[in-house]
């Protein structure tokens, strides 16, 4: 059987490294910090002590991390994955990161006798959770089209498209779309407030209109209860922004909308937001505004 390895055991990769569990692959995993790993080891993964142990022992390796930093780190740092790979097998990386740098990514990965796809997704906590995320993917046919069987135990569709580098050209594309949406709908509501609007009644209202978005409706909870667990943390929603942006700089075009809400979502980074969800950015807009809506 084909020997799973996942590096990268947050919101999101732990998740979905149990959904590989539970479809019967065996899986070995790592993450910087082990306490993560506990649940997966209690259900029947093991585990490596350095993303290298892990890569020299998988055939296919999938790693899920916040940043091209922690990526770069941990594929060519010391004792790092990509010099440890088997000749010819896969690497995935699902990370969000940007497509320059994945397609450096994939240089060095076939340098190491490594084939590489990139594979971010689209979908949260809950999707990735329920096996429900789409993978936008990057990379050879007969690579991704080897993938699909572990895509399908994660997610319920994976969108192939093109070459090393447009698995991350898309995620660029949606998570454009989804940071300004959810800061747009945060103003939107903030001024629906300030004019003596119900909130509840504004909600109900947009629910059901074409000009909010789904993600923001989604976060109708988090914003009723005032509690920002993270589902995705802001933190990363300003990095995506700022990784669109050296995108966008890459190609000579300008993101005029983009720079603007990624210095917002900074501005709540910087207030200690972070790790709060995204959507606590409605509460760094009403708390900026001197509001009472948060
Ligand atoms: N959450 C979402 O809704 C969502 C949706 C789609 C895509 N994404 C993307 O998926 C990726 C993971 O997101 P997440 O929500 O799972 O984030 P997270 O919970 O913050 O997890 C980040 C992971 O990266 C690891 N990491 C960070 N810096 C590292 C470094 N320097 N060296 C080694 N490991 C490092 C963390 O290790 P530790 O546990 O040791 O900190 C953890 O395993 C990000 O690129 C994010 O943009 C997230």
């Amino acid at each position: 059987m084909t020997q799973i390895g996942f590096l990268g055991l947050g919101i999101m990769g732990s998740r979905m490294a149990a959904n590989l569990l539970k479809a019967g692959n065996p899986i070995l995993v790592h993450n910087r910090t082990r306490s993560k790993a506990e649940a997966l080891e209690a259900s029947g993964a093991g585990w490596a002590d350095t993303p290298g142990e892990l890569a020299s022992r998988a055939d296919i390796l999938f790693t899920m991390l916040a940043t091209p930093e922690a990526v770069e780190a941990t594929a060519l740092g010391s004792q790092g994955f990509l010099p440890a790979m088997h000749k010819n097998a896969l690497w995935v990386d699902c990370s969000t990161v940007n497509p320059s740098f994945t397609r450096r990514m994939a240089d060095e990965a076939r340098q190491a006798g490594v084939r590489m796809v990139d594979a971010p997704v689209a979908g949260s906590k809950i999707p990735a959770e329920k096996a429900q995320l789409t993978f936008l993917v990057g990379g050879d046919s007969t690579d991704v089209q080897s993938l699909q069987p572990f895509f399908a135990e994660m997610g319920r569709q994976a969108i192939h498209a093109g070459g090393h580098g447009a698995g991350t050209s898309l995620k660029m594309v949606f998570n454009l779309l989804l940071g300004q949406s959810i800061a747009a709908f945060a103003e939107a509501l903030l001024l629906g407030e300030s004019l003596g609007l119900n909130r509840d009644m504004l909600f109900d209202a947009l629910s059901g209109s074409i000009v909010a978005s789904q993600a923001a409706i989604g976060k109708r909870a988090k914003i009723e209860s005032g509690a920002y667990e993270a589902d995705f943390p802001l933190q990363w929603v300003q990095k995506d922004l700022q990784l669109a942006s050296v995108s966008a700089y890459e190609q000579r075009i300008a993101l005029p909308l983009t720079n603007a809400a990624k210095e917002l979502y900074m501005e709540a980074v910087q207030r200690g937001m972070g790790e709060l969800d995204l959507s606590a950015i409605y509460a760094y807009l009403t708390q900026k505004s001197g509001s009472k809506g948060a």
